[in-house]
């Protein structure tokens, strides 16, 4: 679905984000890419629709090169930016949410029923004639969630989908994300959203990837999280440091259901 072999990038001024990625990423997978500020994560999801591309290096999404076929790239791969107002340029929801549709050449129709269904799946339905300019910021990160969702991508980029999000917003959200049953990829720094959603979970430190793996795998390794800058889920930390347990378990429902296998 995602091949990306030997990317490197450096952005104009000389600052290397990228050396050396190599990276695969399969049909229906959902993958967390963590690390911590300048690790390179935005960097590496912008090159999955070629909104930078490298000579160094190569990016093939479903079965395409990153470098011609820019356009029916970006129908198919949908990216929400960390910034919505990098995504919100129309003066209203409505017309930002149908930019896709319309120029996918969608009937009018078409166009109204696909805003009325994403802005209902990020939970802001008649929110249609505002503008997106007058909202807040969570307000905005969920409309550029729909300005995505509206195209049905097959893949889905997320640049931090949490940031800044209210608790309600940030539940729905994550449950929005598991019913999609798409390819998703984001980048994030919510631990406890990546193992609600992610299979699997990948950790770069100053634009190397240094792990990936399993989302058990990774989120339970502390020693692993720590050294890259990056903090263990509260529930490892309790059966870790203040229980000594060996099993480790991530999420409340993994101890709720088995509470032997975590002696509870
Ligand atoms: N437009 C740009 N021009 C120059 N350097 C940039 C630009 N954007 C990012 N960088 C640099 O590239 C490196 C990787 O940045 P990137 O934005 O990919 O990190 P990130 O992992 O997404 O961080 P964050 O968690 O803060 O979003 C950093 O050193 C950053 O300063
Ligand atoms: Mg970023």
């Amino acid at each position: 679905m995602v091949e990306i072999k030997g990317l490197e990038y450096a952005y104009p001024d000389g600052i290397r984000a990228l050396k050396g990625i190599s990276l695969d990423i399969f049909e229906g997978e959902s993958v967390a890419l963590m690390g911590l500020n300048g690790a390179g994560k935005s960097t590496l999801l912008l090159h999955l629709n070629g909104i930078l591309q490298s000579d160094i290096g190569t990016v093939e999404v479903l079965g395409m090169k990153v470098d011609g076929n820019l356009r029916e790239i970006r129908s198919k791969v949908g990216m929400v930016f960390q910034d919505p107002d990098d995504q919100l340029f129309m003066p209203t929801v409505f017309d930002d949410v149908a930019f896709g549709p319309i120029n996918m050449g969608f009937s009018e129709e078409k166009v109204k029923e696909k805003v009325r269904m994403a802005l209902e799946l990020v939970n802001m339905s008649g929110c249609g004639a505002r503008a997106p300019h007058h909202m807040s910021f969570g307000e905005k990160k969920r409309i550029a969630i729909a300005t995505v969702l509206s195209m049905e991508p097959e893949i889905l980029v997320l640049d931090e989908p949490t940031s800044n999000v209210d608790p309600n917003a940030r539940r729905h959200l994550i449950e929005l994300l598991n019913e999609l049953d798409i390819t998703k990829i984001m980048a994030t720094h919510d631990i406890e959203m990546v193992s609600d959603t992610c299979d699997r979970a990948i950790v770069m430190f100053e634009g190397k990837i240094a792990a990936n793996g399993a989302v058990e795998e990774v989120l339970t390794n502390s020693e692993l999280l720590e050294s890259h800058g990056l903090e263990a889920p509260i529930l490892v930390k309790l059966f870790r440091d203040v229980m000594h347990r060996e099993n480790i378990p991530l999420r409340l429902n993994d101890v709720i259901e088995k509470p032997n296998k975590y002696k509870i």
